[in-house]
């Protein structure tokens, strides 16, 4: 398997790689990821190529077994190539990018995507016969550092064409986005405005004052600007080369389309930063941005940045404790990590993140970091059969649509509210039940449990798909603002809640987005905030009814017989104890077995297998046995802090 580092030769005199290349092989690493940010390095000035020092850094590394994933350094662009063209993104003011940092660059600008085939097409040439080459990683980590949308001219243009493209006439497009709403109505697609600055911003602390459906269509275009730019840059490299293509994706992150950007990629890569200067994670949050990364293909994958160290840009977040980074290489892996490369080697001298610690510290001298990661490695190439090419069976999936981020972010409902929140209050529930749960979309018949929660932008199919889903045995769980929207992101004339409405066995009566707590007792009991759908049910059962304010006695959750299966219908945002009565409630309906481990304590079932992991900073005592997989010794139960096992044991 992949066990590697993110290395950059040019932050190093050449004399010291071959010292480095040296530690990293008595590490055990055999793969280093470079290159990404080096554009400068490799095209001095326009059209002047030289890639003898990666050339070189490739030779050391190679010499010590180590082999590379390449990346296209089209993150960076030089200095010349902002001098020269204008390739800066612009903001919702019209204001350039500053240049200085990195991401710079437009999608849609042709000066910038024309450099961009450029420099691949050179590289991927000059590399394509070199065997020390494994994969190739392309750019970095797009949409970071918020650059996902820009408002240039650029944009403005290839979005009015894609919009023809789309909409055919501008008279649809006016009746299909409303624009009869404030005489906003187009004459012709090229009045096409972007959804920056206008009259309204501000208002009212209002942030979002555009037309709903040319916010949405806006979203979904910028999105679909960077995966043509990716698309443009893979369709290069595989020219040249039958390697491995991906990108380093950003877990949670949701301004692209992760489906729609991994599609085309062999394999997707992510970077994994649990703790760093901007605070910690769960642990349950980390595992869920595993499923994502997992669920984009529904395929294992590479975590290509883990965090190995102290971390942050201008001040330092918490040191990893002993054994957490163990811990965080067991739990990626445990989610379908197959190959792990941390981030980075030796901590840089300088630069925006010298405060950004490697494996090393500024000294290179190995110390506890270096030496856990090291005995990390031997133990994972013990079990390396139970990682590679491993797949895992999920009892629950939770619905992420990407449309429905946007939406619900153009619209949120309740202060408070937060789509992917709300999707992570699922999952948490989940995985605190111990209850394997994949994070994707679409093919709904492979779960017992299928959560589709705030599903409110949904096409037709879509809603049929679902309704198949239940009526051949599936347990769909929805909740409030769900079934409401079409796709150009239009109410529906239709009782709340919309779509939904006849399998739900519900019809909304009214809502209440309430400023304070309000109880529900019933089956379920405990608090209810965010919002309270005040549900008057046709064919569904009350499970829980409020017991406050002037909805008291109405129903709050509800369930509903379907054909073969049941659509749960949960009307308000739950506190944790009553999300996790409501989870039991729903896997005892859908026969799906549960394990309450002491809190903190993750377990994951790989088959027969499973992998316990303590998150916590103090030793726990675990009610399982069998044999572990690490050891070869029979595990008791005891879990030392930050402990990790793979146990050998039988679930039914
Ligand atoms: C990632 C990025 C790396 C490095 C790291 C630490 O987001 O891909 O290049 O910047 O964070 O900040």
């Amino acid at each position: 398997m992949i066990f590697g580092v993110d290395y950059y030769p040019e932050h190093w005199d050449g004399s010291e790689w071959k010292k480095q290349a040296a530690l990293m092989r008595e590490a055990g690493f055999n793969t280093v990821r470079m290159g990404e940010f080096a554009w400068k390095l490799f095209e001095k000035n326009e059209g002047e190529f030289d890639f003898s020092f990666m050339d070189e850094a490739i030779e050391v590394l190679s010499a010590e077994g180590i082999k590379v994933i390449l990346g296209t350094p089209t993150a960076a662009p030089p200095k010349w190539l902002v001098n020269k063209y204008d390739i800066l993104m612009r903001d919702k003011y019209g204001r350039p990018r500053g240049w200085g940092s990195r991401r710079e660059a437009c999608a849609n600008n042709p000066h910038y995507t024309e450099k961009s085939k450029i420099i691949v097409s050179k590289m991927a040439e000059h590399y394509k016969d070199n065997p020390n080459i494994i994969a190739w990683q392309i750019d970095n980590e797009f949409g970071c550092h918020n650059s996902t949308r820009c408002y240039c001219d650029h944009c403005r243009n290839a979005f009015s064409t894609w919009l023809e493209e789309k909409y055919k006439t501008v008279e649809n497009l006016n009746e299909k986005w409303g624009t009869v709403f404030w005489s906003l109505q187009y004459d012709s697609f090229d009045d096409i405005i972007l959804p920056g600055y206008n009259s309204c911003e501000g208002d009212w602390g209002n942030a979002q004052s555009h037309n709903p459906g040319l916010d949405l269509e806006y979203r979904r275009f910028a999105s679909e600007s960077w995966v043509n730019y990716q698309n443009m840059q893979i369709d290069i490299l595989k020219n040249y080369t039958d390697l491995p293509v991906t990108h380093n994706l950003m877990g949670h992150f949701s301004d692209i389309d992760y489906r729609k950007l991994s599609k085309n990629l062999d394999f997707v890569s992510w970077d994994n930063y649990p703790e760093t200067q901007w605070g910690g994670s769960e642990y349950e949050y980390v595992s869920m941005a595993h499923e994502i990364m997992r669920g984009v293909k529904n395929k294992n994958f590479v975590v290509m940045e883990e965090q190995a160290g102290p971390a942050g840009w201008d001040v330092l977040g918490k040191t990893p404790r002993p054994g957490q980074l163990r811990l965080w290489t067991y739990q990626a892996i445990a989610h379908g990590c197959e190959g792990i490369v941390y981030f980075r080697f030796r901590t840089a001298l300088f630069g925006m993140e010298q405060y950004w610690y490697g494996v090393l510290d500024h000294d290179g001298v190995p110390r506890r970091r270096y030496y856990e990661i090291k005995k990390t490695g031997e133990e994972l190439r013990g079990i390396e059969k139970y990682i590679v090419n491993a797949e895992n069976k999920y009892d629950a999936l939770i619905v992420k649509s990407y449309d429905n981020v946007w939406g619900h972010d153009i619209k949120r409902h309740s202060a408070g509210y937060n789509y992917e929140n709300h999707l992570y209050s699922f999952y948490k529930a989940n995985a605190r039940l111990n209850v394997n749960t994949a994070v994707s979309d679409g093919d709904y018949g492979k779960y017992k449990v299928v959560y589709m929660p705030a599903y409110n932008i949904i096409s037709d199919d879509e809603a049929e798909k679902i309704k198949d889903y239940v009526r051949g045995g599936g347990v769909l769980v929805l909740t409030f603002r769900s079934g409401t929207r079409d796709m150009f992101n239009n109410v529906r004339p239709l009782s709340v809640p919309g779509v939904f409405a006849d399998i739900a066995g519900i019809e909304v009566d009214e809502f209440d987005a309430p400023k304070r707590e309000v109880a529900i007792k019933g089956e379920i009991t405990g608090t209810a905030s965010i919002w309270c759908d005040i549900i008057k049910p046709h064919t569904a059962e009350i499970i829980s009814r409020y017991d406050g304010e002037y909805y008291k006695g109405r129903a709050a959750v509800t369930v509903n017989g379907l054909g073969k299966g049941k659509v749960y219908y949960v009307g308000c945002g739950l506190d944790d104890p009553a999300m996790e009565a409501l989870v039991r409630n729903i896997f005892a309906a859908a026969d799906i077995p549960v394990i309450k481990s002491p809190g903190g304590v993750e377990i994951v079932k790989r088959g027969k297998n499973a992998f316990v992991l303590n998150h916590n900073e103090y030793e726990v005592s675990v009610p399982l046995t069998g044999k572990s997989l690490l050891s070869g010794q029979s595990f008791g139960g005891n879990m030392e802090p930050f402990g990790v096992d793979f146990i050998e044991l039988s679930f039914k």
